[in-house]
């Protein structure tokens, strides 16, 4: 049986997740803990970002997602013992560049989606030098358009520049897909 995970109507900072997971079952359940992670993320920024937006408008929910998106993965991380993060073929947080795995990964995505796969269920695992990595595409939904969409309000394009000057993560359309979030389990915490 294939392990779930949970939907979330609402996605925000790019934590959309939906649908089942494909990943091969495996006999330690790293799948379902990679997905439990991911699901993590996604509640914890989800819930971040609601208040910001709420208190303060897009532009206050920005600097939320460059404060306390790193913050909550990297506490994701120590809770769960995985590597837990998101990636994207253009990111806007150089730091979330996609490794040599990741972009081919990125890539096979892309090619997934362009054969007709719906993208909410892209989704590929692997174990690769002993350690297990899953990683699960992130689509670009309605909300996601005012911060990475091809018209954003003047004051988020000018909040963007001062904060993220090598930003390439603009202009994408409803449906295209945003990134992925990448879950590693590493290779010294496998029984
Ligand atoms: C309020 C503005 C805002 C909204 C809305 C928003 N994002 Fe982001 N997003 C950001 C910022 C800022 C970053 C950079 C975070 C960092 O510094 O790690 C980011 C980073 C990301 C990343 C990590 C890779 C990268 O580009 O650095 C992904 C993936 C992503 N967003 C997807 C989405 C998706 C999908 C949605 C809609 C569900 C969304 N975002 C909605 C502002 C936003």
């Amino acid at each position: 049986m294939k392990p779930r995970i949970l939907m979330l109507a609402l996605a925000t900072c790019g934590l959309a997740l939906a649908g089942e997971e494909s990943a091969r079952p495996s006999p330690d359940s790293a799948p379902a803990a990679a997905a439990a992670a991911a699901q993590a993320l996604g509640a914890a920024l989800k819930a971040e970002l609601e208040a910001a937006v709420h208190n303060g408008g897009p532009v206050a929910a920005l600097g939320v997602c460059q404060l306390k998106a790193p913050d909550i993965a990297a506490r994701i991380s120590a809770e769960s013992g995985l590597r837990v993060s998101r990636t994207s073929l253009r990111p806007r947080n150089p730091d979330n560049a996609p490794n040599a795995w990741q972009t081919e990964v990125l890539r096979t995505f892309e090619a997934r989606k362009a054969a007709g796969e719906d993208p909410a269920y892209l989704s590929y695992s692997a174990v690769v030098d002993g350690e297990f990595r899953f990683m699960k595409a992130i689509p670009t939904a309605p909300v996601c358009l005012t911060c990475h969409g091809e018209r954003l309000a003047p004051e988020v394009t000018a909040r963007l520049a001062e904060l993220y000057p090598q930003d390439q993560a603009t202009g994408f359309r409803l449906g295209d897909l945003r990134g992925a979030f990448v879950i590693v389990k590493p290779a010294a915490a496998r029984p």
